[in-house]
């Protein structure tokens, strides 16, 4: 069983990806929803959530835990991988850091994400890890998180707002970066108004399937992976399953049953 935790539905977009690329394993994926949003909080209070999500998540005997929130990834990782070792903990910043310094050619590299993980520079540094000549410029993008849920990911409000956060990275005299990383669980769903607000030229990392690709390698490399018949999904949800199967569905891109969504305590 591979464990999977985000602050709500948008770590739905890193399920899916991990489906995708392991269709063999279990997966149970914990959103946080009575606490969410994690990316307004500050640095200890979302350390401590995603703590209290991981030792929830160590009931289910996990194998692996992909920690999906950039917000927690930014925050929480060391002291997450620290309480549940030997259990492997992947975050999304490294993955997407990783991607994006492979991805651009002129080092000018922007990002967009949460409050919580601008503030955090968690992707300014892996990224400068990986290149340290590269010129990085990150923005809050909190409003994408809230379009995206309403189901408004697409049309004149996605297009106008995607304007106003990303014209000022792009649209400036300055040189414009040549890669995009969207730093946040949520922002893969506004990528059609993401593209057409950064134009063609733009490469676009989402760390949703380089996150799903680490762990595929992550548990090759342990001698862990699961070649056994076709896995089970559990979801579990600390507040109002009936919302989480509602606008989750549209995040995995299947129906979800209310039924389907176990609601815990942390
Ligand atoms: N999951 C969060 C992230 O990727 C976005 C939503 C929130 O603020 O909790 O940063």
């Amino acid at each position: 069983m591979i464990g999977v935790f985000d602050s709500g539905v948008g770590g739905l977009t890193v399920l899916k990806a991990l489906l995708r690329e392991l269709p063999l394993e279990s997966f149970v994926y914990l959103g946080d929803t009575a606490r969410l949003p994690y990316g307004t909080k500050s640095p200890a209070t979302v350390a401590r959530y995603a703590l209290q999500a991981a030792e929830a998540l160590t009931g289910y005997d996990i194998k692996c835990l992909v920690v999906a929130c950039n917000t927690a990834s930014a925050v929480g990782l060391p002291a997450v991988s620290a309480h549940i070792a030997p259990v492997p903990v992947i975050g999304v910043i490294e993955p997407g850091a990783a991607a994006a310094c492979a991805a651009s050619r002129s080092g000018r590299i922007a990002v967009i994400a949460t409050e919580g993980t601008v503030r955090g520079r968690a992707y300014e540094q892996a990224i400068r890890r990986g290149r340290p000549e590269a010129d990085v410029q990150a923005r809050a993008a909190p409003l994408f998180v809230a379009l995206a849920e309403e189901g408004l990911a697409e049309g004149p409000i996605a297009e106008a707002l995607a304007h106003h956060y990303l014209d000022p990275l792009f649209a400036s005299s300055a040189p414009a970066p040549d890669t995009l990383v969207l730093g946040c669980t949520h922002f893969p769903m506004l990528v059609g108004a993401i593209r057409a607000a950064v134009g063609p030229e733009v490469c676009i990392v989402d760390s949703a399937e380089t996150t799903a690709r680490r762990v595929r390698e992550t548990l090759t490399a342990a001698g862990l992976a699961d070649g056994g018949a076709a896995g089970t999904l559990r979801l579990l949800a600390t507040d109002a399953p009936e919302r989480f199967a509602r606008i989750g569905a549209r995040f995995l891109e299947r129906p979800i049953s209310p039924e389907e969504v176990t609601l815990i305590d942390l």
